[in-house]
């Protein structure tokens, strides 16, 4: 199909549903300027966020994992939310059921005035206790290594859904009734290869949602999806809302 009618289909399905959910992932910050988690530049020092982002590496050695999330919180509290993320901010107000679905932990959906919203794999400004297990806002930058919790002392670490880790019951539950009740799922700027959200498509597809990809490149959901936008997401995410 045509560039032209591909966008011309997206909008009608819109213009028809009434129910409408969002899968995004780190391709839709990257213009905001935020590395990706598989392009070159998401390197820190050499490592692989595969090799950052575990209970295992946390366990080995807190400090270093803190580092990296110094390098990031310091890097992300420069970025702004971009065309994209306040192009579905609109979106959630022209239907009865939205949901948007993020794996991005940089927290630029609810900067930009998302509300419903699942962080699914957590929040960078979040930490959480190791020990007593409480949650709290945290935005110091850099952050005091290795942080300790206010109220009983114990090590703090990032309130982010490590690889490893399953994910809040209620994040994936709200999900897939989102998932399941959609008429279109849009999925937008993820490489679809990290569980469960690699899932996703073929979930909201089952459920009969048209579902759409708009991604730089093919990914594995290219061959599941209705329809597959290449192009940026700043650039495409705001030409589906007329
Ligand atoms: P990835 O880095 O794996 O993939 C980013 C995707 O965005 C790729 O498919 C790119 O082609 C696409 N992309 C990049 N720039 C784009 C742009 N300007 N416009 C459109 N598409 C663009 O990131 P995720 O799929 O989000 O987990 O990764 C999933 C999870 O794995 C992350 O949440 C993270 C990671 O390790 C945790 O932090 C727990």
């Amino acid at each position: 199909m045509q560039r032209e009618r591909i966008i011309r289909e997206i909008r009608t399905r819109l213009a028809t549903a009434r129910g409408v959910t969002v899968l995004t992932g780190a391709g839709i910050s990257a213009d905001s300027g935020v590395p990706t988690f598989r392009g070159a530049d998401g390197l820190w020092r050499n490592f692989r966020a595969e090799d950052l982002a575990t209970p295992e590496a946390f366990a080995r050695d807190p400090c270093v994992v803190w580092e990296w999330y110094n390098w990031r919180r310091e890097l992300i509290a420069t970025k702004s939310p971009n065309p994209a993320h306040y192009a579905l901010v609109d979106l959630e107000k022209r239907f009865e059921r939205f949901w948007l679905i993020t794996q991005n932990v940089d927290g630029l959906h609810g900067a930009a005035g998302s509300q419903k919203l699942s962080e699914i794999h957590g929040n960078i400004w979040k930490v959480r206790c190791t020990r007593c297990g409480r949650v709290d806002e945290n935005r110091e930058l850099p952050i005091a290594i290795p942080p300790s919790c206010a109220a009983c002392g114990g090590l703090l670490r990032p309130h982010i859904v490590w690889f490893g880790e399953a994910l809040a019951t209620e994040d994936l539950n709200r999900s897939y009734e989102a998932l399941g009740r959609c008429e279109v799922l849009l999925i937008i700027g993820t490489s679809g290869i990290v569980y469960p959200a690699a899932s996703f498509a073929p979930v909201a597809k089952a459920a009969g949602a048209f579902v759409v990809e708009i991604n730089l490149d093919a990914t594995p959901n290219t061959q599941v999806v209705d329809v597959s936008l290449q192009g940026r997401t700043k650039d495409v995410v705001p030409e589906l809302l007329p």
